[in-house]
């Protein structure tokens, strides 16, 4: 009976020492500093922004002198598609002159009618996505959508979950409509507003270049749910949507205008696939991390994003339908490895209970 008792004793206190080795390991992976990443490149010679900009509501702060935008985001040029739902070069005739919108990876899609695969990836981590920056957003009008572009130093960066490296903040996108606004669903639900934070990996240094990659883009899409109350954090860029009413025109912002990301709940439940980009040239090359709960959008605030401008007239809708999975796995994570320590506590209590109940 003795030599059963410290048998199974020695068991426990093996079995503790293998957990709190274990979360040791995992405290000092966590706790290591990021591998020395690609220096971020020169500024290229580009020119800035034009600071006769008639149609801004929003003046530039006169002691913030605007930063030359050397983290440029995608050109504001005019696009050869609309989301129009009756041709018009709409959605269903997009692969005739972009030929990748007919692939068989894109986006958006529909995120839970198949078992998904749980999965537990790394913490994600953020870093400046909700920081003030002394550079300010270009807030601008991009012939079928809206987009804010974080220009100047040091873009935020994301690293960890389903990313095996640093990828880097570009710009947000937003699609809307009139009831449903969001372009993915969860369990056939559409929400009232989507926003994409279009990230580029770091090594290829602008999100341009990252576009050529198979590997080159990370989109964290989030979900807003149509409200009578208004955000109060958008309140500042939904100002400035009134300055860019017209197609290709832009304002900067300042201050708390991207205050509003950080209303999310990043708590590690999302869903994870790789997609494409949701408009032309529909490039297969998109990681998405969707995440699950959703933050508010007031119905107001939509209806000012529904006045913004294309050539064709107000931009009521922008959203491509969902597309065919085609067998492609989705993954669900609810789970972060770091959760792992928090099991540490109650292995120790247990373990204390049956060594009293044994030792009584
Ligand atoms: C996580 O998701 C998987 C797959 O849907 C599910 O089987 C599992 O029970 C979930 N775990 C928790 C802790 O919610
Ligand atoms: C959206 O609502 C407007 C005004 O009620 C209507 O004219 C338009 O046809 C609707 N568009 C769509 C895509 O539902
Ligand atoms: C982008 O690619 C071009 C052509 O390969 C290269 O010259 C340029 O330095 C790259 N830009 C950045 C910011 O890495």
């Amino acid at each position: 009976m003795k030599l059963h008792i410290s048998g199974v004793f020695l068991l426990l206190v093996f079995t503790l020492a293998k957990h709190i080795l274990a979360a040791k390991r995992q405290k000092r992976q966590d706790e290591q500093p990021a591998p020395p990443s690609d220096p971020i490149p020169p500024p290229p010679d580009v020119p800035q922004p034009d600071p006769n900009n008639p149609s801004g509501t929003l003046a530039p702060d006169p002691n913030k002198p605007f930063a030359p935008p050397y983290n440029p985001g995608p050109p504001i040029t005019p696009v050869d598609y609309t989301y129009s739902l009756n041709g018009g070069n709409g959605p269903s005739s997009w692969q005739s002159s972009n030929p990748q919108c007919a692939g068989k990876m894109q986006s958006p899609i529909e995120l839970s009618d198949v078992p998904l695969v749980g999965v537990s990836y790394p913490p994600l981590r953020w870093e400046g996505h909700w920081d003030l920056r002394d550079e300010g957003f270009i807030l601008a009008n991009i012939y079928q959508g809206v987009q804010v572009q974080f220009v100047g130093d040091g873009p935020p960066r994301l690293r960890g979950g389903p990313l095996p490296t640093d990828f880097m903040l570009s710009h947000v996108n937003f699609y809307w409509g009139n009831e449903t606004g969001s372009i993915h669903s969860i369990e056939k639900h559409f929400f009232g507003m989507e926003a994409h934070m279009v990230h580029y990996k770091r090594r290829y240094g602008s999100y341009v270049n990252a576009t050529k990659e198979q590997d080159g883009i990370a989109i964290v899409a989030v979900f807003f749910t149509a409200s009578q109350k208004n955000n109060m954090g958008m309140a500042t860029l939904v100002a400035g949507l009134s300055g860019i009413r017209n197609p290709g025109s832009s304002i900067p912002l300042y201050g708390d205008a991207m205050m509003w990301l950080k209303n999310f709940n990043y708590i590690d439940h999302y869903y994870s696939y790789a997609g494409s980009h949701p408009h032309p040239p529909c490039n297969e090359i998109v990681t998405y991390i969707v995440m699950e709960n959703p933050s508010i959008i007031g119905i107001k605030q939509i209806r000012d994003f529904q006045k913004v401008r294309t050539s064709e007239g107000p931009l009521i809708q922008n959203r491509r339908p969902v597309q065919p999975r085609n067998g492609r796995q989705i993954f669900y994570c609810n789970y972060s490895r770091a959760d792992e320590i928090s099991t540490l506590p109650v292995i120790v209590f247990t373990s204390i209970q049956i060594f009293i109940f044994v030792f009584k």
